[in-house]
Parts: structure tokens; C-alpha cells; sequence
């Protein structure tokens, strides 16, 4: 079988061929550009799923079971993000899924730290609309490596010039087309394929299927205009040599540092395209990556496993308290029932049912690769950020915890149940859900999120899952910055202003006020204490 996949990004060994045919990204897109429609065809392609439709009905039936999946339809947010595995020719593919809705982008950014690449759909009538906007700066904190879907071409878009010139300009990325397209709307007939000289046509009469693609000596061969009429087939010829000329070619290597992007055209409800993007994700895309750890790196050839999570999810089953810590696995090939050290907690884990997600199903996973992730049911003994290894005390770096932006005080509708609330709320905390401050002075909590719907989810889901009704109020505070520095210094300041100060989830002391001007002036008069709005979690 010939192998696709390409160089790796510098002078490392080559990996074990079970790693190396691995591609670990995440879509990132505009709600609505059609995430959910690609998603389906990937696994249909990828052999997950026999026919389209069925991810969506079970989105669907997940959404109906409860009213507070209801609020998650009625306002059209996906909450719960997952991880999907399937194949592909000779790859295998993990889809890790980001959670839409702005409101949500922490849990997001700590997505993004488990994958070695994004795709990002645009809607080709829509360009780039401000969620992707986002979501493609936090790619580009890690130089994440990006490959370009503009997707719903069956349908009126903009001009293919503009779109390209759109993305470079908005989003300062090269961009070099690998398909271009063959009339707009109800004229779309399909791509010519520019890296591999072929028409690929859209079979509009099913949309689960694609035509074959018809081999072209270029677009001098006469046997395009068996295919394509006169005045698209003048078009394509004239904007193609208008392409090469202007636009950079493919360069591997830069898609592989982030500085450019491919980008296919297609129409993802026609299944039109995805064929293709999906061997441009195991041709173009990286190979599982280097991640960052103290205090060494971890390579994914490495023999010994190691992996961390990076996300936790509780209350899947809402009939079972269990909770699922979803683990990128960062090196080495894990097996079932291995004896994983927790890192922090330097105790010893038998790993005995992890997960595998194949399609919205859960999997037992036998064994697991660098660039996998596996979900490790748990009760809790996994919080996110932890790194679990077979004895070396590594930790892996950057995934980061924000300052909420938002605060307010949370309080049981009964007194008597506080203690339960705390329960409840350290849970979230541990979900990175929401950020739980105690003040060491007085009771309650403070609870902080970064957006406002946030507080209305958390509501709901304490009451549904905890059935305990609870009250969110105005703070007296609305910052919080982790205390850093000079351990004595940080202690003695915490004792003067107990009232501005309280322990975050981890048992860290945090300070809370209500102006940016109080920060700076305690940064100034007390310079060995660092009041930081990001805080590590390890
Ligand atoms: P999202 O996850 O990014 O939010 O988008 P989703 O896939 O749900 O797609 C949003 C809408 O766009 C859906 O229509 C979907 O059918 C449509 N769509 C997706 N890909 C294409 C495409 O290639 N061409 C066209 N014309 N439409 C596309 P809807 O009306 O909201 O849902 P439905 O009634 O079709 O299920």
C-alpha cells in the first residue's frame, strides 16, 4: 500500500508506522457553516457510520432527553464536546469535537491543545464570520497547522478570488487553492483537482455518493469538454491561470508551521469535496506532535506511554455519577489494564475500561497510540491538566486555566444543603465548567465563568443532576487574578486583606476585587507578588 503521509515537520526519527498514519484535529468553524454535515461525511467516508443522518439523530435524541439539553437546542449550542475515531484509506483519524457556542471558549482553547491540526469551514456565501475569527487566533497561538473547507458551494457563494483574498487578508495566512470550482449555485458542477489534475463532479442525485473522478491530461486535455460546457470550461481556464500566477503554491512544509492554509471547495450536504479533504488532512497534516511537558518534552516515539487530559466530563450517564477524563495520548502504545502513575497525585491507576469513540458510540479500547484519545471513566481522581505516565513524573504543559470574566455569589435555595452545593460546585470546578472561589472571610461561594449563559447551565444542571435549586447573585467582585511569587510575601498579603482574597478549587489563593486599578496598584506596591489572569493547570 503506498504510504501517503508526508515528511515530518523536522529531523526527528521516523515513527512507528502505527503512530505516524495518525491525525488528530478538531473542526473549527461559524455555528451553522456546516460542522455537523462534514462531521457525517468523515465518518461515512471513514466507514463509522452507514448512513448520513445518524449522527444528527443522535444528536438529536441526546438533545431532547432532558431539559437542560433542550436549552442547548433551543439555543443552538453544542455544550459537549467529544472525540470520534474512524479510518481513512490508510489513516487513522481522531475528530475531536469543539463545543460551538462562543460562551464556551476555554473549554475550547483546552480542545485545542489535544490536537495536532484544525480544519475550519467556511460557508462559501459567508467568508469568515467572527467565531472563526476566534477560534483561528487560539490555532494560531500554537502555530496549529490549518486546512481550509469552504464549504456549501451548490449554493450561491462569493466570488472564488474574494474568498481567498477574504482569508489572507482577514486572517493573515496564506492561502493556496487545491481545488478550484467549476460555476457557483445551481451552476456548481464541481472542482477541478489543481494538485492532481482531475475533474471530480458532484452527483447532485445522491447525496451520499460521489461521482468518480475523471483523470485530465490538464485543462488543455479535450476530454474536459466532454463534462464541462463552454462558458464554465473558458472561466476555469482563465481563473486557474489567474491562480498560479497569483496565489502561492502548495508549500508542505509551511502548512505543517501554520503560515499557510489549503483550501477545498465542496459541498458537504452533497458530500462533494470531503473525499478529498480527507486525503489532504493525511497528506498535509501533521503526523502526532512533540507536547510540551516539565521537565522534558515528550516525544511520541517514545516507547513509554504517556498521555494527559484535557478534558472531563461528568455525568454522562446521568443514572451513574461516573465521570469520563478524555486523555490524549502523547507517546508510546497503551494497552488495556496497564498501571498508569497519576503524576500529581504520584499514585498508581489501573487503567482497566478506557473508551474509544467510534461515531457517538462508546468502545472499549484494547489499545491506544501517540495522537489517540481515549476516554478513562473515574470518579474523579482525574482532573484536567493531569498526566498520567508509566513512572517518569512528567507533566505535561499549557493547558491553561483563565480568569473568569465574570462573577457571582451562588447560593442553595435551602441553607440546610450548602454542603451539597459545595459538592456540586468543586464538581464543575474539576470539569472546568466554571472557576469556584471560597473567601477566606465569610460564606458562600463565588462562582466566575467567561460568558453569562454559562451561569444559567451550571444552574440547571445542579438542579437536574443534584436536584438542589440554587441561586446565582451580583457580586460584590468582578475580577479574580491567581497570586503568584514570593510564598511568604503572598501569605502575609493574603492575611492583611482577607476580605479580597479566597482559595480557588485547587486550594490556590486568588485575589478578588472590583477594579483593574486595585490590581495594579498591589503589582506596584508589592512587587514580589504577581496578581496573573492565566494560571497552568498541573
Ligand atoms: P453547524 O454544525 O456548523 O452548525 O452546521 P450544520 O452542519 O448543522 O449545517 C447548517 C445548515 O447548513 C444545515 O441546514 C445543513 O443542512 C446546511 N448545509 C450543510 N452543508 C451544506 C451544503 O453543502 N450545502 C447546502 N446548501 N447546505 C448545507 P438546516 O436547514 O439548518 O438543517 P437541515 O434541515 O438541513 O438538517
Amino acid at each position: 500500500m503506498r504510504i501517503l503521509y508526508s515528511a515530518r515537520m523536522d529531523n526527528r526519527p521516523a515513527l512507528p508506522p502505527e503512530i505516524a498514519r495518525r491525525r488528530t484535529f478538531a473542526i473549527i468553524s461559524h455555528p451553522d457553516a456546516g460542522k455537523t454535515t462534514l462531521t457525517e461525511k468523515f465518518l461515512l467516508f471513514g466507514g463509522a457510520i452507514q448512513m448520513a443522518g445518524q449522527v444528527r439523530a443522535k444528536v438529536e435524541a441526546r438533545r431532547t432527553r432532558s431539559d437542560f439539553m433542550q436549552m442547548e437546542k433551543d439555543r443552538g449550542i453544542s455544550v459537549s464536546a467529544s472525540a470520534m475515531s474512524f479510518d481513512f484509506k490508510n489513516f487513522r483519524f481522531n475528530l475531536v469535537d469543539t463545543p460551538g457556542h462562543s460562551d464556551f471558549s476555554e473549554d475550547t482553547y483546552r480542545t485545542l491543545t489535544a490536537v495536532d491540526a484544525a480544519v475550519m469551514v467556511i460557508d462559501g456565501a459567508k467568508g469568515v464570520e467572527s467565531q472563526t475569527r476566534k477560534l483561528f487566533e487560539v490555532c494560531r497561538l500554537r502555530d496549529l497547522p490549518i486546512l481550509t473547507f469552504c464549504n456549501k458551494m451548490d449554493r450561491e457563494s462569493r466570488d472564488t478570488f474574494e474568498i481567498i483574498d477574504e482569508i489572507q487578508e482577514n486572517l493573515a495566512i496564506d492561502v493556496t487553492p487545491a481545488s478550484w470550482p467549476i460555476g457557483v449555485g445551481r451552476e456548481f458542477l464541481g472542482c477541478y483537482d489543481l494538485l492532481r489534475d482531475r475533474l471530480e463532479l458532484i452527483d447532485r442525485a445522491d447525496r451520499n455518493r460521489v461521482a468518480e473522478s475523471i483523470a485530465i491530461d490538464g485543462l488543455d486535455d479535450p476530454k474536459i469538454a466532454e463534462h464541462v460546457p463552454p462558458h464554465l470550461l473558458e472561466k476555469l481556464r482563465e481563473e486557474v491561470e489567474m491562480a498560479r500566477e497569483l496565489l502561492p503554491a502548495l508549500d508542505p512544509q509551511a502548512v505543517l508551521e501554520g503560515h499557510m492554509t489549503p483550501i477545498w471547495f465542496g459541498s458537504a450536504i452533497n458530500s462533494f469535496g470531503v473525499r478529498e479533504l480527507m486525503e489532504g488532512i493525511g497528506t498535509y497534516g501533521p503526523e502526532p506532535q512533540v507536547q510540551k511537558a516539565q521537565p522534558r518534552e515528550i516525544a511520541p516515539e517514545e516507547g513509554k506511554v504517556a498521555g494527559f487530559v484535557f478534558k472531563v466530563q461528568a455525568n454522562m450517564d446521568p443514572k451513574h455519577r461516573d465521570r469520563v477524563a478524555f486523555v490524549r495520548m502523547a507517546s508510546g502504545h497503551f494497552e488495556r489494564g496497564m498501571k498508569l502513575t497519576h503524576v500529581r497525585t504520584k499514585k498508581t491507576m489501573a487503567i482497566s475500561n478506557p473508551v474509544l469513540f467510534l461515531a457517538s458510540d462508546r468502545e472499549l479500547a484494547d489499545e491506544a497510540w501517540a495522537g489517540d484519545i481515549i476516554g478513562i471513566p473515574n470518579h474523579g481522581q482525574l482532573r484536567i491538566g493531569d498526566t498520567l505516565t508509566e513512572g517518569e513524573l512528567l507533566r505535561v504543559a499549557g493547558i491553561p486555566s483563565f480568569a473568569p470574566e465574570l462573577l457571582q455569589t451562588c447560593r442553595a435555595g435551602d441553607p440546610m444543603k450548602a454542603k451539597h452545593l459545595d459538592k456540586a460546585l468543586s464538581q464543575f470546578a474539576e470539569e472546568g465548567a466554571a472557576k469556584v472561589f471560597k473567601p477566606t472571610f465569610g460564606s458562600g461561594f463565588i462562582v466566575g465563568v467567561v460568558g453569562a449563559l454559562q451561569f444559567e447551565v451550571l444552574a440547571s444542571r445542579i438542579e437536574m443532576e443534584y436536584g438542589l435549586p440554587v441561586r446565582f447573585e451580583p457580586s460584590q467582585f468582578t475580577s479574580a487574578r491567581w497570586m503568584a511569587g514570593d510564598k511568604a510575601a503572598v501569605d502575609a498579603f493574603a492575611a492583611k486583606n482577607k476580605q479580597h482574597v479566597a482559595t480557588d478549587n485547587d486550594g490556590d489563593l486568588v485575589y478578588l476585587t472590583r477594579m483593574q486599578w486595585d490590581i495594579d496598584r498591589v503589582e506596584r506596591d508589592h512587587p514580589e507578588i504577581r496578581l496573573t489572569a492565566t494560571k497552568e493547570m498541573m
